[in-house]
């Protein structure tokens, strides 16, 4: 199994962009299209009245939201035509009851993200526009971890294994991916520091012998390799039956030495990411979606001296520059 580059299904769209028919709709669009929330442009109309054998009604809601199945109808506040449309939305309601449709206001529409998975944007300290760039969205995380919980299940037919997750991104994607696996197994944790001088070193053990065993070693994200070769080599020594890799992110251009991921979840450009359980400075695991944070984010939390290069980059060497601080710090991972 090879890293995948996961083309989302929503960019898709937007690169085949509808011409729409009006502004609001173009806003909402992009919208959804920042969110990673797909979404299909007036793709059915619904015929409310009939005369003669003949339609005479019928109404074609803006939006149809695939994900969560249900239609979202634009309205501005003219008291004129929202009058109309909240009986063209009841007489639809009513003909079929099966049909979920909403109507939304452009002041409401951060409301409907609590239904795609992203209500936790409002429990941490980061405010949307805040992020620059949301690379996975919830679903698109939850359908991936589903398909590698099924490759590995059935590359494990008959066996049992044992899950070894790398402190303390792994928290949720470990979590997920467990129950996704539809294999017997034990789950056993390792916890790494650093020391600038001393290198990466074991700082929480394994509690099971490995030994004889299938291992699969479950990490958060690759990046150089160092973290993972390091690992490799600690948990060879002990002999299990096989040891294989499964990194939900892998940031394949940044390898510096060669690491064997046998499952990858998405292969990611070089920038820093946050969410899922992956931190910047502790903070951000609980976002349940996978982004790039704004520059002005990493200076706010950080050291404050960032040196060198432009934008993003500069924002992501700064965060990992730190990151190894505050894990000298911490010792989290
Ligand atoms: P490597 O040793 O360079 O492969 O780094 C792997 C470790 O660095 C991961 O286990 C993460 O803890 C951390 N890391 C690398 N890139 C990121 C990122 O974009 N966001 C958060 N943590 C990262």
């Amino acid at each position: 199994m090879t890293a995948e580059v996961q083309q989302s299904p929503v960019r898709r769209l937007a690169a085949q962009r509808p011409r729409f028919a009006h502004p609001a709709e173009a806003e909402f669009a992009a919208f959804l299209d920042f969110y990673r929330i797909a979404w299909e442009y007036e793709p059915r109309s619904f015929p409310l009245r009939w005369q003669d054998g003949r339609i005479v009604e019928q109404f074609t809601p803006d939006f149809y939201l695939p994900e969560q199945d249900f239609y979202v109808e634009l309205t501005t506040m003219k008291q004129s035509l929202v009058t109309r449309k909240h009986r063209k939305v009841r007489r639809l309601r009513e003909l079929y009851p099966h049909v979920n449709i909403v109507l939304l206001y452009r002041k409401d529409y951060h409301e409907i993200l609590s239904r795609f998975g992203y209500g936790s944007v409002d429990i941490t300290s980061l405010r949307p526009d805040q992020i620059e760039r949301v690379l996975l969205s919830p679903a698109e995380i939850q359908r991936r971890v589903a398909e590698l919980g099924q490759q590995i299940s059935a590359d494990y037919a008959g066996e049992s294994l044992v899950l070894v997750g790398v402190l303390k991104g792994i928290t949720f994607f470990l979590a997920d991916l467990a129950r996704a696996i539809t294999r017997p197994l034990a789950i056993d944790y390792l916890q790494l520091s650093r020391d600038l001088r001393e290198g990466v070193a074991i700082r929480k053990d394994l509690d099971l012998d490995i030994r004889g065993k299938h291992v699969l070693l479950v990490e958060d994200i690759v990046n150089t390799g160092l973290t993972l070769d390091f690992i490799m080599r600690v948990l060879r020594e002990r002999e299990p039956a096989s040891l294989e890799v499964c990194a939900l992110l892998d940031k394949a251009e940044r390898r510096l030495v060669p690491v064997p991921v046998k499952y990858v979840g998405f292969t990611l450009p070089n920038e820093f990411v946050v969410g899922y359980g992956l931190d910047y400075r502790e903070l951000y695991r609980n976002l349940p979606f996978i982004c790039v944070l704004k520059r002005e984010v990493y200076e706010a939390n950080g050291n404050g001296h960032l040196v060198g290069g432009t934008g993003q980059e500069a924002a992501a060497e700064a965060a990992e520059s730190s990151l190894i601080a505050t894990r000298v710090e911490v010792g989290s991972g």
